[in-house]
């Protein structure tokens, strides 16, 4: 496995790792890396002929009151997890590598970034959408790998994959989750003992609301409610819970096909999403 710090040595080792038409698939990451993290890779080794990956925890989509610094970098773990899943390549540039004095350009996607996590924190997508861009740029693969953990991340990237003609096969991998249900997330570090059995209500409610949808209940305000009667019994309170049209941030009421239920739930200090499709 090599890694590269600096994007040109990068960008040469992706290139040239796709000469004789051979498949390279990128999974991008912030690091901390889980089991989430790794089916990516993993589903990337399954589908191309070299995996890269990308370690690099990105200043411009936190908030200015956000753990940036309190993030995990545990770098030689990773980096030993990545050799393991049989990836190639990988990126470890510094912040000063991808955001030299004077770097001003930054990606808007639209609408699908304005709600949820937009809303929380109006500048995150455009980080997010910029900083993907810049490493597909840096490591030119054929394939690139997402999580649905992070829906309306995918939904971000795949707009701004159509609307600049990048050309980078885009593929969504499905959440992973501990054995009592909890997705995995770096930030699952933070949660107390308690928080953590806190947690279980998330991905317990969704699965409430996929039964009711089993069921017959195509009322997406009775899905929402179910949701939210199972997390208040928890004492949680949403940032919000949504159901919305598949590959969408578009609220339906009546579900008459494939739909997302999304939410954002604060567990102590920590905010936490989940999602599922349901249908
Ligand atoms: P990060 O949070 O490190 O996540 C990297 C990738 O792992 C994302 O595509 C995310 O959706 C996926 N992932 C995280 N938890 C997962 C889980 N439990 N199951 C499956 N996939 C999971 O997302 C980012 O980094 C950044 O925004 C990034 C795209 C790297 C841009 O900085």
């Amino acid at each position: 496995m090599n890694v590269y710090v600096a994007p040109a040595e990068m960008r040469t080792a992706v290139l040239s790792a796709r000469t004789g038409n051979r498949t390279v698939g990128f999974v991008p990451t912030m690091g901390a890396l889980h089991a989430g993290h790794l089916s990516l890779v993993d589903a990337a080794r399954a589908e191309c002929d070299v995996v890269a990956a990308s370690i690099f925890v990105n200043p411009t989509q936190f908030a200015p009151h956000e753990d940036l610094d309190a993030y995990p970098r545990p770098l030689e773990r990773d980096l030993q997890l990545l050799q393991e899943h049989g990836c190639d390549l990988v990126f470890t540039p510094s912040a000063e590598m991808m955001y030299p004095a004077g770097a001003e350009t930054s990606i808007d996607v639209g609408a699908v970034a304005l709600p949820w996590e937009g809303a929380e924190r109006p500048t995150h997508f455009a980080g997010v959408a910029t900083v993907v861009m810049k490493l597909f740029q840096i490591a030119p693969a054929t394939h690139a790998y997402f999580g649905h953990k992070d829906y309306q991340q995918t939904l971000v990237v795949r707009r701004m994959v159509a609307d600049l003609n990048v050309p980078i096969e885009i593929r969504v991998c499905p959440i992973v989750r501990d054995d009592n249900g909890l997705a995995l997330s770096s930030r699952n570090a933070y949660l107390s003992p308690d928080e953590r059995q806190q947690a279980l209500a998330l991905s317990q409610a969704l699965r409430l609301a996929e039964q009711a949808h089993a069921s017959g209940q195509r009322s997406a305000a009775a899905l929402r409610q179910i949701i939210r009667d199972h997390l208040a019994a928890a004492g949680l309170s949403p940032d919000y819970v949504a159901i919305v049209a598949d590959g969408t941030v578009q609220e339906v009421e009546h579900i008459g096909g494939p739909v997302v239920a999304a939410l954002a739930v604060r567990v102590g200090q920590t905010r936490l999403i989940d999602n599922c499709r349901i249908g």
